[in-house]
């Protein structure tokens, strides 16, 4: 075969690929490992396309022993790092002698990998600091206030409130995963959401009495149903509320807003805006595409203080995708937040 022929066969292959000649230079190279390596083509040495010892090493024994030999190739793509396996093979034809080197992709299984990881350290982590505290108080309590009943009484009050909170991280993990497990399946029910609204702030109003934050909802006449998964809307509206209460202005207002359908820039179709609005101090610009990030919190102390898992957002976001709408946090330190959810307002 000529380069050109090599270049059609390589082209209609699905991964990046080329081969080597027995003179070790490029006899064709395919469109996409020309864009995983950069530059041009046919004709160089591959030691300056593939440039990376392991795998030139590949090629190099292939070249000289004839059977496969595998490399891990780090490739870069928009400034950003791609991780490769690069398998060699001896290629002979009739009258010529070169070797094929395919790419296969584990940028994305690294990925997972990594996230899987962090994923599993930060849980732990989350779950050592309530265990931590359990575990010393029991000891405190058989011990040294075995006979102190007002210490017993306070340390229980604590337990409890450690165990409440890692009831909430399970409940929250639990439903993180469920949330993930139908993401692609678009819900299609009709929900009412001033209705939802409605019994959201029914049932935290107690939450935000301890605070004295007045919650206020401002809507139209008639709002119209969305099509959606009512328990997962309920609890996007949970998550805001809660946190515009915790997070905002001890007697201060959180004002819950209902949009009808109309269009907006970012969708594609009409959609309504869910919005929460606080008067908090509001959230520095480089935090806010970080929150819906698992575990992600501005101020890690206050968040545990009131109770927070640093999940609640994330769930929100997953949720808000399933619904192909879209999340919106804007903020300005000192100002107050205002969070708010773009919906379809119908499905198609
Ligand atoms: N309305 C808000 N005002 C200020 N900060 C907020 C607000 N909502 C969320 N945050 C910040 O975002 C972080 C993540 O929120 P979330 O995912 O709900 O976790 P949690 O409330 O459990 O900490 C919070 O820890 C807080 O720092
Ligand atoms: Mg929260």
């Amino acid at each position: 075969m000529t380069s050109p022929e090599f270049d059609i066969f390589l082209n209609a292959l699905p991964i990046p690929a080329l081969v080597i000649g027995a003179d070790a230079r490029l006899l064709g190279i395919n469109a996409s490992a020309r864009q995983v390596l950069g530059g041009d083509g046919t004709g160089r040495h591959y030691v300056t396309a593939l440039r990376q010892p392991d795998a030139i090493a590949a090629v190099e024994g292939c070249l000289r022993d004839r059977l496969r030999h595998h490399a891990a190739f780090t490739g870069r793509e928009g400034g950003r790092e791609t991780a490769w396996r690069l398998d060699v093979a001896p290629l002979d034809l009739p009258g010529l002698r070169a070797v094929l080197v395919g790419f296969t992709d584990l940028t994305e299984m690294d990925d997972a990998r990594r996230m899987r990881r962090d994923f599993v350290a930060n849980v732990s982590h989350e779950m050592r600091t309530p265990i931590t505290a359990l575990a010393g108080f029991i000891e405190t309590l058989r011990g040294p206030a075995r006979d102190d009943a007002a210490a017993q009484a306070r340390f229980l009050e604590i337990m409890a409130r450690e165990t409440a909170r890692m009831t909430r991280l399970v409940d929250d993990l639990l439903s993180l995963g469920r949330i993930e497990e139908d993401e692609r399946v678009r819900p299609t029910a009709p929900v009412a959401l001033d209705t939802l609204v409605g019994a959201a702030i029914a049932a935290l109003e107690p939450l935000a009495a301890a605070r004295s934050v007045t919650l206020a909802f401002s809507g139209p006449e008639a709002m119209p149903t969305v099509p959606g998964d009512a328990a997962q809307l309920r609890q996007v509206l949970v998550n805001l509320i809660e946190n515009a209460i915790k997070y905002g202005r001890e007697g201060g207002t959180v004002t819950v807003r209902l949009d009808p359908p109309a269009r907006i820039a970012t969708m594609p179709a009409p959609a309504v805006r869910l919005s929460v609005q606080d008067e908090g101090e509001g959230i520095a610009a480089r935090h806010i595409p970080r929150l819906t990030e698992r575990f992600y919190r501005v101020d890690d102390h206050r968040s545990r203080a009131v109770g927070g898992t640093g999940l609640g957002l994330a769930i929100v976001s997953h949720i808000v995708e399933r619904h192909r709408g879209r999340l919106k946090i804007e903020s300005r330190a000192g100002q107050g937040s205002v969070v708010s959810v773009l919906l379809p307002a119908s499905l198609s």
